[in-house]
C-alpha cells in the first residue's frame, strides 16, 4: 500500500492523488442554515466574541461535521479579525454585515503590526481543541482573508458593491497602499503560522473580491501580498499544503496559481474546467466549483449539476465545494442530497 492510501482525502488529494469519489466541504458550512448554528450564536454577545470563544467556536465547527460528515473541518472565525487585531473597529450588524469605521490614507502611515498572536490566541486555542475533537479522517482547515479582500471591507467601512473606494485609493495612494497591503500579509503570516503551530492541517486564504481588477492592480493587491504570505510562512518553517481562492479573477488564474507559490486553487463556479484544466500548472490540484443557487435549488438540477462537475474534474486532483459560500435559506436536505449524490 503506497503512503497516501493511509492520508486523510483531503491531504491525498492536495499532495496531488485523486480520490474518487472526491472529498468534499462546503464553503460556510458551519452557519446560520443550520438550528444548531442559530442557537450557540444566540448565546454570544456579539460576533467578535463568538469567533474568540474557544467553546463556542469549537462547538459550531464540529457541528456539520456530525451532521453530514464532511471530509474537513473550517476553523470557526471570521476574516474581519485580523483587522480587529490590527486596532481597527470592527462590529457585525444583524442584517447588515460587517462595519468598520473606514480608514483614511494617512492613517496607513501609522499602522503597526501589534501583538497578533495575543489578540487572536483564542483562536489558536480553538484549533489545538480541534485537533482532538475532530474524527480521525477529518482534515482541519485554518484560513484567513488575502489583504486584498481584507483591505476592501477596511478602505469601504464594510461590504460594497464595487469596491470603487479600495481601488481609487490603490491607485491614487500607490505607496501606502503597498505598505498597507505589506502590514497586512505580515499580520497575516503570524496569525497563519500561529494556526498551524496549534494544528491546523491546511491553510487557505479567501481573496473573495479578486473580481475586477485591471492587470497592474491585480499584480499589485493579489498576486504580491499572497506570494508575501506563502513565502512568509514557509520561511517560518510552515509546510503545510495552502489554497488559494482568488474568487472571480478570471484570465488572471494563471498568473495568480504559478505566481504566488499556493499548492492548489479554489474556483468559483465561473471558471470553465476545460479552459482552467488547460492553463493551470500540471496536476496542481483544485477545488470547487458548484454554484451555490444549485444547492438552494436542489432537486434532479442539483443531482446533475453535481455529476457534471465531478466529471469536468476527471484530469485532476478535485475537492468538491461550492464556487462560493453556503446561503443561510439552504434547506439541510439539500446538503443531504448533495451528499447522497457525490458520495452514492
Ligand atoms: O464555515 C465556515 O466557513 C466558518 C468560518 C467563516 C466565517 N466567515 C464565519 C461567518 C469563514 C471561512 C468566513 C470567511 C469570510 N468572512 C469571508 C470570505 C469567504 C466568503 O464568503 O467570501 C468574508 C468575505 C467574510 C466577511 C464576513 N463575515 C461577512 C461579509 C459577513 C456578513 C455576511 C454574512 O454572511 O452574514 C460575515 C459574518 C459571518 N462570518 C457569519 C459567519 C457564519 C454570519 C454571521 C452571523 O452568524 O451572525
Amino acid at each position: 500500500m503506497s503512503d497516501t492510501k493511509m492520508m486523510k482525502s483531503v491531504l491525498a488529494v492536495l499532495s496531488g492523488e485523486r480520490r474518487d469519489p472526491p472529498p468534499v466541504w462546503l464553503m460556510r458550512q458551519a452557519g446560520r442554515y443550520l438550528d444548531e448554528y442559530r442557537q450557540v450564536r444566540s448565546q454570544a454577545k456579539n460576533f467578535i466574541d463568538f469567533c474568540l470563544s474557544p467553546d463556542l467556536a469549537v462547538e459550531v465547527t464540529l457541528q456539520p461535521i456530525r451532521r453530514f460528515g464532511f471530509d474537513a473541518a473550517i476553523l470557526f472565525a471570521d476574516i474581519l479579525l485580523v483587522p480587529m487585531a490590527l486596532g481597527r473597529d470592527v462590529r457585525f450588524v444583524a442584517g447588515e454585515g460587517p462595519q468598520l469605521d473606514p480608514l483614511a490614507p494617512e492613517e496607513i502611515d501609522t499602522m503597526s503590526v501589534g501583538d497578533v498572536e495575543g489578540i487572536l490566541g483564542p483562536v489558536g486555542e480553538t484549533v489545538s481543541r480541534l485537533t482532538r475533537e475532530l474524527p480521525a479522517e477529518t482534515t482541519l482547515i485554518g484560513f484567513a482573508g488575502s489583504p486584498w479582500t481584507v483591505a476592501t471591507y477596511m478602505i469601504e467601512g464594510g461590504g460594497s458593491k464595487d469596491r470603487m473606494k479600495a481601488r481609487a485609493l490603490a491607485w491614487s495612494h500607490p505607496e501606502r497602499f503597498d505598505a498597507l497591503m505589506d502590514r497586512l500579509a505580515e499580520a497575516t503570516v503570524r496569525y497563519l503560522v500561529m494556526q498551524a503551530k496549534s494544528g491546523a492541517e491546511v491553510l487557505k486564504l479567501f481573496d473573495s473580491w479578486a473580481e475586477g481588477m485591471s492587470v497592474p492592480l491585480f499584480e499589485r493587491a493579489v498576486l504580491r501580498p499572497t506570494k508575501a504570505i506563502v513565502d512568509g510562512l514557509r520561511a517560518e518553517g510552515v509546510t503545510v499544503p495552502v489554497i488559494g481562492f482568488a474568487r472571480g479573477c478570471g484570465s488572471m488564474l494563471p498568473r495568480y496559481a504559478r505566481e504566488t507559490g499556493v499548492t492548489a486553487v479554489a474556483l468559483d463556479q465561473g471558471v470553465d474546467p476545460a479552459w482552467a484544466d488547460a492553463v493551470l500548472p500540471a496536476g496542481m490540484p483544485v477545488q470547487g466549483q458548484l454554484d451555490p443557487a444549485a444547492l438552494l435549488a436542489g432537486g434532479e438540477a442539483l443531482d446533475n449539476e453535481t455529476r457534471r462537475i465531478i466529471s469536468a474534474w476527471q484530469s485532476r486532483p478535485h475537492i468538491f465545494n461550492l464556487g462560493h459560500g453556503i446561503t443561510p435559506e439552504v434547506p439541510v436536505a439539500h446538503v443531504e442530497r448533495l451528499m447522497a449524490a457525490i458520495r452514492q
